[in-house]
């Protein structure tokens, strides 16, 4: 089986353990001279890369990592942790000129993380170095978080996913929220996204990140999730997009299509599929979880499991259940192997080799 590509963001996640006194006591964390004492720290990858990519592989699929990372020990705990685990394959540049990126992730027990992130190499992204060779899919994410995609109006964007294309890859894209006090708050994010929904066949961005990037200018009124969503799928799928899910966390998945002659032109992935895939709309509830371990990953994982039904060429129903399904799995603290997945998905389908009829 071909890889699929998973390429762009991806950091270590250093998460110290903490008490929840850390939070009453959180004016005093940068005191001069104190000692705090913490529990142990865990090391993990976070970022679209190692979410989205993770996950793929936790369903089935063989995935290759493209991603930029620094000369330094996070960068070979990223190789290492990605060559360590079944059907991942990493496919990383080594930049000399940036650290690898990382997060410090700071959650007293019971209260919200606060996040401390370096972009680091993250910054020399360009994706100039990727040969996708004839590889099903190319997914990237998020232009957001990586500047030297978005140059002369995503100029590097645009290319990176005209490339995949012209090799026959279905291309797909995931954003992330725009920081509006950050250096690409005030990147015409309209102009960089008309032209990378051109040359895009799949976009599975949160509500939060189109609002985020395109609320300001695209004439979309704040509205409640559902109409909301409505109009940004609409919105994308007019800048020539094939296929819009866009999740609006526990306001659930609505994913719209374009037409066969747009879906029949949608790469190796999409295009056997053109006919059941058309003009589709549908909207699907989030699968109850008995409590909300974490939201963390919750997008990326819903785009993987959309992304591996498309890849055994299930209907668009059920591909949207799969991508809640996945999401829930995470958003309850667990894997979106075949075993959990198939506790949610109803009996009989055909998504995983081991639930396949005889
Ligand atoms: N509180 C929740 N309860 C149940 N399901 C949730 C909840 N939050 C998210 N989900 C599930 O996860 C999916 C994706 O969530 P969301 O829209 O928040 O993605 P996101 O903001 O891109 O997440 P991230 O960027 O952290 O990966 C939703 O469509 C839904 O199925
Ligand atoms: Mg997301």
């Amino acid at each position: 089986m071909t890889a699929i590509v998973v390429a762009g963001h991806i950091c270590v996640d250093l998460t110290p353990q903490l008490g929840a006194s850390a939070h009453s006591d959180s004016d005093r964390l940068l005191e001069p001279g104190r000692l705090i004492g913490v529990g142990a720290l865990q090391i993990g990858l976070g970022g679209c890369v190692a979410n989205t990519g993770l996950a793929l592989a936790d369903l089935g699929a063989e995935v290759s990592l493209h991603s930029t990372v620094g000369d330094d020990d996070l960068g070979r705990i990223v190789a290492d942790t990605v060559n360590r685990m079944p059907r991942l394959h990493s496919d990383l540049q080594v930049t000399p000129d940036h650290a690898t990126s990382y997060s410090l992730v700071l959650e007293p027990a019971g209260h919200d993380r606060t996040f401390w992130h370096h972009t680091g190499a993250n910054t020399d992204f360009t994706g100039e170095h990727l040969d996708v060779g004839d590889a099903p899919l190319l997914h990237l994410g998020y232009p957001p978080l990586l500047p030297g995609l978005l140059a002369d109006g995503g100029e590097p964007l645009e290319r990176m996913l005209a490339r995949a294309r012209e090799r026959g890859a279905t291309t797909s894209l995931d954003l992330a929220v725009v920081d509006p006090s950050s250096e690409v708050g005030a990147v015409d994010w309209t102009t960089i996204l008309r032209r990378a929904a051109a040359v895009t066949d799949i976009l599975s961005p949160s509500l939060d990140d189109l609002t985020s990037a395109l609320g300001a200018t695209s004439g979309i009124p704040p509205l409640p999730a559902a109409t909301a969503a409505l109009a940004y799928a609409d919105l994308l799928l007019g800048w020539g997009a094939a296929v819009v899910a866009i999740s609006a966390g526990s306001d659930g998945l609505l994913m719209r299509t374009a037409g066969a002659d747009r879906l029949e032109r949608g790469g190796r992935l999409l295009a056997p599929l053109a006919a059941r895939w058309a003009d589709t709309s549908l909207r699907v509830r989030p699968f109850a979880v008995d409590r909300v371990e974490t939201t963390n990953g919750a997008g990326d994982a819903s785009t993987a499991g959309l992304l591996f039904a498309l890849s055994r060429g299930a209907s668009p129903t059920l591909a949207a259940h799969a991508a809640t399904a996945a999401a829930a799995a995470v958003v309850s603290g667990r894997r979106p192997t075949p075993e959990v997945m198939s506790g949610m998905l109803p009996a009989g389908v055909h998504l995983f080799p081991a639930t396949e009829a005889p």
